[in-house]
């Protein structure tokens, strides 16, 4: 099978199209023969080694993780309640780049049939990331929500969920004209351009004297400094990224929260260990809105496996709207 893997940390071109052998599950395993695997922004800043994520320690050669659509093509002892030919999508940290990965059966999760391979890529985990963000802020209907990288693969479905769960206002930053258009079309009340100086001052006047409800960033940084700034007493952030910042991350007082302001963390594989039954009921919430159209996963490109560093360039040339997926010869 082919394998797209990194020798040494680099420039998109590390990424280097191999033959290897096809994995075998193990105890508690499956074996994917994967359709559509997305590429997220998270495996740039893994194949520069600038990820910030303690839990990811890989060692050479290394095929990067992400979420992956496909069947099951093997079982392994122990893997309960799954069958070859299954139709699953998972999120995994390692071995995604491939035509086949071995993942845990645990972490799998159901796709529905018709569901094309790449908007499905939403479902194992940036539905639930932009789900889990909102769960853990615990949006109440009527509040304010300002979403960061709102044109992203994250941000946009982001935006809808939070319309959907009732915000009153969402206010949506992203880098480019075209992005905050794609913005308001998905729902977004007010956009604002988070690369002007300016950008905190629009947003603050936006919310008016009630501050800032939640936050949700992933661009950390500046950007994350003045977040907590632009809350209102019971605001609630949520960091869940470092796009803008890499390993650079505000320290922030505990002063600065005094007035009643909250940060918090999130991470994918926390909630989905720790909150696992919230976790399978985003998701099936997520794949059913997905199945009936009344969420959209924008998809910015579909390309063949091989041509793979050309989708991590375009994502370190901040140059998408949505997702880029890779598709395998099961697909093309
Ligand atoms: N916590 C978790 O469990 C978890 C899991 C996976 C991913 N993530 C994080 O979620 C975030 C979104 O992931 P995604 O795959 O959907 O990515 P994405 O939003 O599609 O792409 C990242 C976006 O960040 C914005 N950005 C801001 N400052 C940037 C900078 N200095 N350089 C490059 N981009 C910058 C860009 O949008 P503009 O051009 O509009 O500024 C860019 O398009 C990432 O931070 C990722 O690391 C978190």
């Amino acid at each position: 099978m082919r394998a797209v893997r990194i020798h040494e940390y680099g420039a998109p071109d590390t990424l280097q199209v191999e033959e290897v052998p096809i994995p075998q599950p193990g105890p508690g395993q499956v074996l994917i023969r994967t359709e559509a695997i997305s590429v997220g922004f998270a495996q740039t800043q893994m194949r520069r080694n600038i990820f910030p994520a303690p839990m990811w320690r890989p060692e050479f050669p290394i095929v990067l993780g992400g979420d992956v659509i496909g069947r099951v093509a093997a079982v392994g002892p122990d893997a309960p309640g799954v069958g070859v030919g299954d139709r699953i999508g998972a999120f995994t940290l390692h071995g995604a780049y491939a035509d086949y990965v071995v993942v845990d059966a645990a972490t799998l999760v159901s796709v529905p049939e018709g569901l094309d391979a790449a908007v499905a890529t939403a479902i194992p985990s940036p539905g639930p990331i932009a789900a889990g963000t909102l769960a853990t802020a615990a949006l109440r209907p009527g509040e304010s929500v300002l979403v960061h990288a709102a044109a992203g693969g994250i941000g946009h479905l982001a935006v809808q969920l939070a319309k959907r769960a009732g915000a009153g206002l969402v206010i949506a930053t992203a880098g480019a004209p075209g992005k905050r258009e794609f913005a308001r079309s998905i729902g977004a009340d007010v956009v604002v351009d988070y690369r002007q100086e300016s950008w905190a001052e629009t947003v603050r006047e936006t919310a008016g004297d009630r501050g800032v409800d939640v936050i949700l960033d992933s661009v950390g940084g500046e950007v994350l400094r003045q977040g907590v700034q632009l809350l209102g007493p019971f605001g609630r952030l949520v960091f869940y990224g470092s796009a803008g910042g890499g390993l650079d991350v505000p320290r922030i007082s505990p002063m600065e929260l005094i007035g009643m302001k909250f940060l918090t963390g999130f991470a994918l594989s926390q909630w989905r260990a720790a909150r696992h039954a919230d976790y399978l009921r985003h998701h099936g919430v997520l794949a059913g809105a997905l199945a009936e159209g009344s969420i959209t996963h924008a998809i910015h490109a579909t390309l063949p496996l091989e041509r793979v560093a050309e989708a991590h360039r375009m994502i370190e040339e901040r140059s998408h709207i949505g997702r880029i997926v890779l598709l395998t010869e099961a697909t093309v």
